[in-house]
């Protein structure tokens, strides 16, 4: 990080000391917010814990960001504990969440558990991300039970794409209750945490108030009690990437990386790079 970058030249220190589930408990308690992005790779988990988010989700949207597939369902738990294994290692004092990719824990509560564990061991990740409300609420105290912290998703649930007929908000109108029904039932079934994802934002300061757990928010308003974005729409990477209306860009990064290889791919044609100072 350059001088004139430092997440303290742009009003945030790090933390100190390794960001614990208590410590985000506690936040709650205080009403003080805090920040979650997305990581998939060693340095990016640096550079976004240097800034001082307090926490990390290695999200299945690799599959996308990453491997370039065309849905989420796709990847494995294989490629997610490698990507998980990279970011634990450059997370410094951030939390690391992993998410349990599509396949890998919804079949049974054996099936979670061991998906959970593996990810766990393999990665060093300090909690696993699963998607539902009421219908995986077992699933979430199997996983409690056998030592595991969750944090649940709901609202739009991106492995449940094809079953909710595309990219939509949830949890409007009468279809409100049933998302607070699926808030109460993480919480009471154990988990840490819960996403929220695309939900209108009366809705999600209400489950926020109601529930003692920290709701993290994406497209879900300014009440949560904690946000969350991809990296990658927050940065504008890649350049012309689709960037969702919940979204705000604090960088250029895609267009900054592609003029950075153009001027390296000019220099080196013009013979100007390596220079001399480049020379042993
Ligand atoms: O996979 C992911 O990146 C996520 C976030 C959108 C919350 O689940």
């Amino acid at each position: 990080m350059s001088d004139s970058t430092t997440a303290a030249s742009v009003g945030y220190l790090a933390p100190t000391r390794q960001v614990r589930i208590g410590d985000l408990r506690k936040k709650k308690a205080t009403g003080e917010k805090w920040a979650m992005l997305t990581a998939y790779d060693y340095s990016t988990a640096r550079a976004l814990a240097d800034g001082g988010v307090e926490c990390l989700l290695v999200g299945d949207s690799a599959a996308n960001v990453v491997f370039g597939y065309n849905q989420t369902q796709q990847i494995s738990l294989d490629e997610m504990v490698y990507i998980a294994a990279a970011v634990v290692r450059g997370a410094g004092n951030a939390l690391v969440i992993a998410d349990l990719p599509f396949g890998t824990y919804e079949a049974s509560d054996e099936q979670a558990v061991l998906s959970a564990s593996e990810m766990m061991r393999r990665s060093g990740a300090a909690m696993v991300k699963i998607e539902g409300g009421v219908r995986i609420a077992p699933r979430i105290r199997a996983l409690v039970n056998a030592g595991i912290p969750v944090c649940a998703h709901v609202g739009f649930t991106p492995q449940s794409v094809n079953a909710l007929s595309g990219f939509k908000v949830q949890g409007r109108g009468d279809a409100a209750e049933q998302l607070l029904a699926d808030v109460r039932a993480v919480a009471e079934a154990g988990a840490d945490m819960v996403v929220l994802e695309m939900v209108p934002a009366e809705v999600a300061a209400k489950a926020t108030a109601e529930v003692g757990i920290s709701t993290i928010g994406i497209g879900a308003g300014p009440d949560t009690d904690a946000q969350v974005l991809v990296w990658h729409d927050m940065a504008a990477f890649p350049a012309d990437g689709h960037r969702p209306k919940f979204a705000r860009q604090w960088a250029q990064v895609g267009a900054d990386l592609t003029a950075a290889a153009a001027s390296y791919k000019r220099e080196v044609a013009e013979g100007t790079f390596p220079a001399t100072e480049h020379c042993f």
